[in-house]
């Protein structure tokens, strides 16, 4: 084993025992139509969690029948938008409140470290809410001086009922990131946890009744995609669907959208996101970044820097010390406060991940560390670097989503520009350099929805992200957000 265990002697939290789930329809904890239920585990050790009631059609349609009625006759369009922020504001209290309990379940069910958890997940997730309880009375049009004898002006709607469907990356998180817009949008919701890890979404929408966010505002149906995510996006009354994941099911939840209803569809896919670090930078701060960048929470981020482009000059120092980061990772038991590496969420990940380990073997990559499975119990890989990995390699080109790191070595800034767009993919990048100019000349040529200079991984409420190209259609957080949870009204009045 080339990577630490944690040792058994530091400090642990708890591990919750959690009981078997319902689902979360029209303010009511129920069974599924079908009484089916499935398994959630515990990625550490492939142990069953839980079982979790299993929505299918059925159960999606009567969650959108009950946000449908939310919608038009319940309390909720009565609400004012300022008593919508105050709820939303409750949710982030309760949030706050049971921050320590909520990190523990993200922990068990999705395997990332439990400090991580407490540290990154939830704060995020809770300033997300605040964020947007405090957009929720600030949502506005505007008066247009159109010629005539009129007055013009623009109302923003909330555009009805929303499906969201979720990975399970950053299960409460990207929760957050979905719910929060909408509700102060003066949305109603039906949700779909990613089947690996429903159990911080439902426990979200149990703190959300007790904040007295009307029932019916937000439903939650647990489930698999084929079945309840594929019957979320062809539903013909939910209005508009978001989702996170594949780009293979963000084409299928948009096809879904086009034939059923052209409800409006935002998405976000992934990257290939290219980390450029040129010879100039501070390289302490430049090694650190790309180590995280690419192997924090185990990988499986969406914007991971998977692409890293180190100036020829500085390779050979550069490596080295990344190396030395990895053999430093400790990989074990989440819940051990040690512990910097969790499992990968699932065996079908751990078998995706160790197959493209092995593409890259196969073409040549040189491989500087990990490039195996750690112990026979729970999803764990070591840290894996490849070296000389060329563009036209596969772990160059798709989306491993593990904690597999690719340098490709580069020699000027034309080059790199041009190599680093050339994927299909824009979702992020990021830059290291003292040089101010190149920093922008770089920042302004990538093809990418967010760009990091001397910084990576660096997330606010208020600020957009999203892709460009195939990396997705539309912008989470920000006020940017609120544009894919509204309608804009022109009401024109003849004076
Ligand atoms: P996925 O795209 O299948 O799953 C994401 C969500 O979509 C889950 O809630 C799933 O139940 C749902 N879903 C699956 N099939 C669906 C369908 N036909 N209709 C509607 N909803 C559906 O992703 P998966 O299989 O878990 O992971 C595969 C790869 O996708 C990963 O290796 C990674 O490359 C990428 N991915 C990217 C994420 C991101 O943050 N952009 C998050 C999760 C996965
Ligand atoms: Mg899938």
């Amino acid at each position: 084993m080339s990577t630490a265990t944690a040792s058994r002697s530091t400090p642990h939290s708890r591990k919750p025992t959690v009981t078997d789930q319902k689902m979360f329809i029209g303010g009511r904890w129920v069974d599924s139509v079908s009484g089916q239920t499935f398994e959630t585990h515990d990625p550490s050790t492939g142990e069953v969690i839980c079982r979790v009631a299993e929505g299918d059609a059925a159960d999606v349609d009567l969650a959108v029948q009950a946000a449908r009625r939310a919608f038009e006759s319940g309390p909720w369009p009565q609400k004012s938008a300022a008593e919508r922020g105050r709820l939303l504001h409750r949710l982030a209290d309760l949030i706050e409140q049971h921050h320590k309990e909520l990190a523990a379940l993200e922990t068990l069910d999705n395997g990332k470290p439990y400090a991580v958890a407490l540290a990154a997940d939830l704060p995020l997730a809770i300033k997300c809410y605040r964020y947007y309880a405090g957009w929720a009375d600030k949502i506005h049009g505007k008066t247009i001086p159109i010629e005539g004898p009129y007055f013009c002006y623009t109302r923003h709607e909330p555009v009805g009922v929303v499906g969201q469907i979720i990975p399970w990356n950053f299960p409460i998180l990207m929760q957050a990131w979905k719910l929060a817009p909408a509700l102060a949008a003066g949305c109603t919701i039906v949700l779909k946890p990613a089947e690996q890890t429903p159990l911080t979404a439902l426990r979200v929408a149990e703190l959300a009744q007790e904040a007295g966010i009307p029932d019916g505002v937000l439903n939650v149906v647990p489930g698999f995609g084929p079945t309840a995510g594929a019957a979320i996006a062809a539903h013909p009354d939910i209005d508009k669907v978001a989702f996170t994941g594949s780009g293979e099911v963000g084409r299928l939840v948009m096809a879904a959208a086009a034939r059923s209803n052209l409800k409006r569809v935002s998405l976000e896919l992934g990257g290939k996101s290219p980390n450029i670090v040129f010879a100039d930078a501070d390289l302490d701060a430049a090694v650190q970044g790309a180590y995280d960048g690419l192997f924090f929470n185990q990988g499986q981020c969406c914007c991971a820097g998977s692409r890293l482009f180190v100036e020829e000059k500085i390779h050979a120092e550069f490596v080295a010390r990344l190396v030395e980061k990895a053999k430093k990772q400790k990989l074990g038991d989440p819940f051990d406060l040690a512990t910097t590496q969790g499992p990968q969420v699932s065996q079908e990940q751990l078998d995706r991940i160790l197959g493209y380990i092995q593409s890259g073997r196969e073409a040549g990559a040189h491989l500087l560390c990990g490039g195996h499975r750690v112990g026979e119990r729970g999803y764990f890989i070591a840290p894996t670097i490849f070296d000389n990995v060329t563009d036209d390699m596969k772990i160059a080109e798709e989306e491993i989503f593990g904690p597999v790191m690719s340098v490709l070595p580069f020699r000027d800034v034309e080059e790199v520009i041009a190599r680093g767009n050339k994927t299909f993919y824009g979702l992020a990048a990021a830059v290291w350099t003292r040089d101010v100019s190149q920093a922008f000349r770089v920042a302004n040529s990538l093809r990418t929805g967010t760009v990091w200079v001397n910084c990576f991984d660096v997330f606010d409420a208020a600020a957009p992200f999203g892709g460009f190209k195939q990396s997705g259609i539309g912008r989470e957080l920000g006020e940017y957000a609120l544009s894919l949870y509204s309608e804009v009204k022109t009401v024109t009045v003849s004076l």
